[in-house]
């Protein structure tokens, strides 16, 4: 069980500070959702933690391990790169082939089994990728990442333009897969979900704010719910509320 360990990272692009000074444990086992609002650094957050951006300060590490040398790492982009007119089976079978040079045909194909299994498309496998409902083409997105048993899996909004059934079966989908025993990370907006998290993560303009139960996640920031949430964000300033989380006992 190797978390993923954030310290001191920041990230500049010119003068704008992307990620300032960010601390966080994300544990495996378990789910952890990434929330904040647009603009905040959500996804550039992801895009450090899977060692795709480097930081300008600070480290990240997977089990104590540089995260670059932390072997397969699963992403899923919210831009997801499907060929709609491929059967959910044979768009595995390409990927497996290409991730996994080293297996012959039955391990390939033992593998596929297992992740359409794990994702829940089994019954699903004969249909083009083009038909699917925007649920299971996430799950196809999260199970061609599974294929070669990822040290994480990161996940950009794959909640989004989901209706709310979907959007929860998909965060239980990833709670389950956490549950193997890996860290797993995801941006959303899907706040009625929450519950189903080890640990929200609130970022704001760059700045971890809190990072704790969905549960106390409202009281944090003087909210009555998780949907006020956001509105409480302007009565300080990014720096304030992180200044305010480091200086949390
Ligand atoms: N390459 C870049 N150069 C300058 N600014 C960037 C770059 N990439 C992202 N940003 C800015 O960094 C901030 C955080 O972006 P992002 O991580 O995409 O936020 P989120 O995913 O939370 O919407 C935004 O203000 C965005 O405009
Ligand atoms: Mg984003």
């Amino acid at each position: 069980m190797a978390d993923l360990v954030l310290r001191s990272v920041s990230v500049r692009r010119g003068r704008a500070r992307l990620l300032t000074s960010v601390d966080l444990t994300i544990r495996s086992g378990g789910l952890t959702a990434l929330i904040g609002p647009s603009g905040s650094g959500k996804s550039t957050l992801l895009a450090v933690a899977l060692g795709v951006l480097p930081a300008d300060d600070g480290v990240v590490t997977l089990g104590g391990a540089p995260v670059a040398q932390a072997g397969p790492l699963g992403w899923v982009p919210q831009q997801d790169a499907l060929h709609p007119s491929l059967r959910v089976r044979d768009e595995l079978r390409y990927a497996a082939e290409l991730r996994m040079p080293d297996a012959d045909d039955d391990a390939r194909e033992r593998r596929v089994n297992e992740v359409l299994q794990q994702v829940g498309l089994s019954e699903r496998a004969r249909v083009r990728i083009g038909s699917l409902s925007g649920g299971q083409r996430r799950r196809v997105g999260v199970a061609m990442e599974l294929l070669v048993r990822p040290a994480l899996l990161a996940l950009d909004e794959p909640t989004s333009g989901l209706d709310p059934a979907l959007e929860a079966s998909t965060m239980e989908l990833l709670r389950d897969v956490a549950r193997g025993g890996l860290p797993v990370v995801v941006t959303t907006h899907a706040m009625r979900s929450l519950g189903l998290c080890r640990s929200v993560v609130v970022l704001v303009g760059g700045y971890v704010t809190y990072d704790g139960p969905a549960a106390q996640a409202a009281a944090w920031f003087g909210a009555a719910d998780l949907d006020g949430l956001f509105e409480k964000l302007g009565a300080a300033s990014p720096e304030a509320w992180g200044a305010r989380w480091k200086a949390r006992r």
